[in-house]
């Protein structure tokens, strides 16, 4: 037998644990001071004139006219060019005022959709925060609530969830049976009419919170809590987006109880799609269980590919996962991108970025179907105000 000569053993005291963790934290603060700028704050991207065209679905050369004609936000001259630049809020003052798209009528509540899928990677949270931004650019109130204690989705919202986030502004105090509904934690955020309720860590304290108070009260529809505390916030947000963690977790099952449509991202990778299979048997599973949950209808069920790679395999999936899931693939493919992973690389979506950051192609291989789905969803909230 070889000897291991001069190789011992190292062993990782709890003590040294603390070290690595204190020591990450350090370089994940100083890596996303340097990323998001200006500090500590993200800023929100600007539009052209052709982009206020587009977003209205107006002509470019009708821009001036149609700014006189309103009385719209007219831009700001760019320095040492004709160009204009329009703010977010400029942007959205457009589409609310020239766009043909649908908005909520007044007597309606707002929506809500969970995203959920219990792979991790899967593109949760950057389809979330990518439809809630594109959908405030379509007009809407949007909220999303992290449910996930990665804070991925606050973070990408522009808020550090272990520099910036205190648990009281986070679900727990509802979770805990402190305040009577969410309304406490909505926070606005850098991008004009989104806001967020941040997670942190903390959120883990919920998977024992939650059965804690099932156990301890007789009758407690522990399942129907977030539907609750959401309630009051439907007459207040057009759609209220929840992102959750890789799990089925009490707070993930909680999200899909709360929730009028899902969103389910799906990459077409054999292991992927078995792992859908197994979430869709287990929720339904449980659901079995769950007195009156039964009757809950939802909207809308969807999958959506994301991270599709043009290849042979995943085109095959692909035919499975058709059979499978059926009307519920509503066909939009998000392909897998490296204008994804630059954006994610500097805690952005796509819709940070006023302008490619690298290849234009690329960019709108990303951006097109983010663009589709929104619309997707917005079609869906649309027809759910009608009934
Ligand atoms: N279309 C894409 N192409 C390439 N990479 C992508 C794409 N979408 C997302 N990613 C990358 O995949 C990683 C996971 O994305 P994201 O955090 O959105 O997934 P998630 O399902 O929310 O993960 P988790 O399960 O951990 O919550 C990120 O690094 C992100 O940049
Ligand atoms: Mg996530």
């Amino acid at each position: 037998m070889m000897e291991n000569q001069g190789v011992s053993l190292s062993q990782v005291s709890m003590h040294d644990l603390d070290d690595l963790a204190s020591t990450a934290a350090d370089v994940l603060a100083q890596v996303r001071d340097a990323m998001v700028e200006p500090h500590p704050r993200k800023v929100a991207p600007t539009f052209s004139s052709a982009a206020i065209a587009d977003l209205c679905g107006v002509d470019k050369t009708q821009v001036k006219y149609l700014a006189q004609k309103h009385n719209l936000p007219n831009g700001q001259k760019i320095e040492g060019s004709k160009a204009k630049e329009y703010s977010l809020e400029d942007a959205i003052a457009w589409v609310m005022t020239i766009g043909k798209r649908p908005s909520r009528p007044e007597d309606k509540s707002g929506k809500v959709i969970s995203v959920c899928n219990y792979k991790g990677g899967v593109a949760k949270t950057s389809t979330t925060v990518a439809i809630a931004q594109a959908l405030t650019l379509r007009g809407l109130k949007v909220l999303v609530i992290d449910c996930d204690g990665q804070g991925t989705a606050t973070q990408l919202i522009g808020i550090s969830p272990e520099q910036d986030v205190e648990i009281e502004q986070t679900i727990m105090p509802y979770i805990h049976g402190d305040e009577p509904d969410l309304r406490y934690a909505v926070q606005s955020s850098y991008w004009h009419n989104l806001s967020v309720i941040p997670a942190s860590s903390g959120l883990l304290a919920a998977e024992f919170a939650i059965p804690a108070k099932a156990m301890s009260q007789r009758g407690f529809r522990f399942w129907e809590m977030l539907k609750t505390g959401i309630a009051p916030l439907r007459k207040d947000f057009d759609l209220i987006l929840i992102d959750t963690s890789p799990s089925l977790s009490h707070l993930t099952v909680n999200a899909m109880i709360a929730a009028d449509g899902l969103l389910m991202p799906c990459p077409p990778d054999a292991l992927d799609f078995a792992s859908s299979v197994q979430f869709w048997g287990i929720f339904s599973e449980l659901v079995d269980g769950l007195p009156d949950a039964k009757e809950k209808r939802y909207d809308f069920i969807s999958i959506i590919y994301t991270k599709v790679q043009a290849n042979e395999i995943s085109r095959l999936v692909k035919t499975w996962m058709k059979q499978a899931y059926g009307t519920h693939i509503n066909g939009i493919e998000i392909p897998d991108s490296t204008a994804a992973r630059t954006a994610s690389a500097q805690l952005k979506t796509i819709y940070d970025l006023s302008k490619p950051d690298g290849s234009a192609e690329a960019y709108r291989r990303y951006k097109d179907p983010l663009d589709r789905l929104a619309d997707y969803v917005l079609d869906q909230l649309a027809l759910g105000w009608r009934q």
